[in-house]
């Protein structure tokens, strides 16, 4: 019996997962808030059922911690609500204005820089604020709580939860 030589087409042409959306959270040392957006955000996405759908990162505009762990209080605070910071400081790079859909800092002086470090202007759609996907809290900025006590930490995670909620939600209906 003769069999055709040619691979049947529905093995040739194995569909192919759909594009995930790429994320960048990034702050200015990316050693607290940017990593604990990150982990967040990702530990939301898996619970969400959703997380094959996006690919997260975060990155600094310092680069003075490169390769660092995220600061010992912040995963701390994280840590008791669950959340593992395992990401390792790292300096945004011109790359990541072309490789990434959405880059997100977390107050206005890291929106200015990264707007500052565009490589083409048509890339600034790509920045927003992390607390601009949730207007209802009121508040703009996710504070620097590098300096600061216990509370602070504590509020970058309140504010960091809800914010992922509501872009979870903003980048499912855009789809
Ligand atoms: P982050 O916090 O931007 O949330 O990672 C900071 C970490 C380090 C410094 C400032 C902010 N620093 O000046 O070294």
């Amino acid at each position: 019996m003769n069999y055709p030589l040619s691979v049947p087409k529905r093995i040739m042409n194995k569909p192919s997962s759909p594009p995930k959306t790429k994320i960048l959270f990034v702050c200015l040392g990316n050693i607290c808030r940017s990593p604990t957006a990150e982990a967040v955000f990702k530990v939301k996405i898996e619970q969400a059922g959703v997380a094959n759908r996006f690919a997260v990162d975060s990155a600094g505009l310092l680069s003075v911690h490169e390769g660092e762990p995220a600061d010992s209080r912040m995963r701390k605070h994280a840590s008791a609500r669950g959340y593992t910071l395992e990401s390792r400081s790292r300096p945004i790079k011109t790359s990541d204005f072309e490789e990434f859909d959405y880059i997100i800092g977390m107050d206005d002086p890291n929106l200015r820089d990264l707007k500052k470090r565009v490589p083409h202007a048509d890339t600034e759609a790509k920045l927003s604020l992390l607390l601009s996907y949730a207007p209802e809290l009121k508040v703009s900025e996710v504070p620097d709580p590098y300096y600061g006590g216990a509370k602070g930490f504590e509020e970058v995670i309140d504010l960091v939860e809800t914010a992922s909620d509501r872009l979870i939600q903003h980048l499912l209906h855009e789809s």
